[in-house]
């Protein structure tokens, strides 16, 4: 089986270099061999020691007779469309590792296969089969819930972070440096590669056709050090989290750094590694743990979609011919429910906690747990931590822009979820 490699970078050259190094084991479980006959890169005057000849024009692929599958590994959303679209043009197979494309294009796509297999299991959760999961495995449930940790670039920073105590941008280097974030990282920390897997996750599990600017996404750009003590003091880990919850015929989507009990599985999940919660009806809880991102990692999802292929295994796109689970809509961003963690810098005076406490209880968010703690450089400030029980996300945003206003806040409140 031959193949065409639209994208020689972090992920492709690791595909290239699993499928010289395991040849023969690849040629036995897929029945035939797999060779990679071309490549497409950008920068076409860089050296490369590659078993095969670049070119930039990637349509030399796409429409060349010889290539039975282009495997699309350049990442961006339109340009890698026009690959795929080509592809599929011209009758080819394809897989892609890209989940930016994927959140917007999905349901383009099935529409457009018209019978041509198309693999995406390295486009969540790198190195873990968590779409042949949902697609194959839980096939027989309903999906209640997926939980998870499905961004490794946050997981390292965050683990770093806490372990470590470095600063979010050393993190942040380091993680780039391994080959685990975007060519934008800001697609990392501001939440929005997660989204885009939860999306996908999300097709599977509900065929939900949602797009990113449809659900709650928040990335970690305004945690601070103060935050990361305080949520260990009272035992807790800070986690990046992806969760998808059914209530009745509503799912609720949504990605935000979460306080998660140090007791808990999702707690262990540390520096690349991603683990997913899923749930169903009949099965119970599943869960899912390995390398999140990375070039060997991610490589070993690509091929395992080239062996299936070469196998003739083809199941549909999105698990379902037609109509998948059927019903479910997607719940607001308001609906949302959660407990939260609230850090609120007064002036420590007389009628503070009385005030904020007034302003939650007009807002229907009842408060778990008050802790004060005095700042140790302005004596006259301290900190105020709440606990609430579960409340709204429409009610604790209302809330928060009210406390911002009183006179004795010193700094806009910070709000963080706490996982339940
Ligand atoms: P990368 O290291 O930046 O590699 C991208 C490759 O595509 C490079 O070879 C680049 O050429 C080529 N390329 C980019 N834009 C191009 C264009 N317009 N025309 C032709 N070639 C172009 O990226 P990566 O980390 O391998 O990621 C590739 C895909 O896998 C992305 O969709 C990413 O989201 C996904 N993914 C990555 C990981 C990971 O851990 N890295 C994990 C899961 C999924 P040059 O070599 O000349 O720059
Ligand atoms: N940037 C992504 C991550 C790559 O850090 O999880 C894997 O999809």
């Amino acid at each position: 089986m031959n193949i065409g490699l639209v994208g020689v970078g972090t992920v492709g050259s690791a595909v290239a270099d699993i499928l010289e190094k395991n040849k023969a084991l690849i040629a036995a479980r897929a029945g035939k061999e797999i060779r990679i006959l071309k490549g497409v890169v950008k920068n076409i005057a860089r050296k490369r020691e590659l078993p095969f000849p670049v070119i930039s024009n990637y349509k030399e692929i796409t429409e060349d007779k010889e290539i039975d599958v282009v495997v699309e590994l350049m990442g961006g959303v339109d340009a890698a469309y026009d690959v795929i679209k080509s592809a599929l043009a011209n009758k080819k197979a394809v897989i892609t590792a890209n989940k930016a494309l994927l959140a917007y294009h999905r349901y383009d796509l099935q529409k457009l296969l018209n019978g041509a297999p198309f693999g995406f299991e390295a486009s969540v959760a790198g190195g873990i089969p968590i779409i042949r999961a949902l697609k194959e495995g839980l096939g027989a449930n309903h999906i209640e819930s997926i939980k998870g940790i499905i961004n490794g670039t946050c997981n390292y920073m965050l683990t770093r972070m806490q372990a470590k105590r470095i600063t979010f941008d050393q993190a942040l280097k380091e993680a780039q440096g391994l080959g685990y974030a975007e060519a934008d990282p800001s697609f990392d920390i501001g939440g929005f590669d997660a989204a885009h897997k939860l999306l996908i996750l999300a097709s599977l599990a509900y065929d939900i056709d949602a797009k990113p600017d449809d659900i709650l996404i928040e990335g970690l750009g305004h945690l601070s050090d103060e935050d990361i003590e305080f949520a260990e003091e009272f035992g807790y880990t800070i986690k990046s989290l992806a969760i998808a919850k059914k209530v009745g015929s509503k799912v609720s989507l949504r990605v935000h750094p979460a306080l998660v009990s140090k007791k808990s599985m999702i707690a262990k999940i540390d520096g690349v590694m991603n683990g997913i919660s899923v749930v169903g009806d009949k099965v119970g809880e599943t869960f899912y743990y390995g390398p999140g991102a990375g070039g060997e990692a991610t490589a070993s999802s690509v091929i395992a979609d080239l062996i299936a292929i070469a196998r003739g295994e083809q199941t549909p796109m999105l698990g379902f011919s037609s109509g998948g689970e059927g019903g479910i809509t997607l719940a607001k961003k308001d609906d949302i429910e959660s407990k939260y963690y609230l850090r609120v810098l007064v002036e420590d005076m007389a009628g503070v906690l009385a005030r904020i406490a007034q302003v939650l209880a007009n807002n229907n968010i009842s408060i778990d747990t008050v802790l004060q703690r005095k700042k140790r450089v302005q004596k006259e400030w301290a900190n105020l931590l709440l606990s609430t029980h579960i409340a709204r996300e429409t009610d604790i945003n209302e809330a928060m822009r009210e406390i911002a206003t009183l006179g004795f806040v010193k700094s806009p409140p910070v709000m963080l979820r706490i996982d339940v």
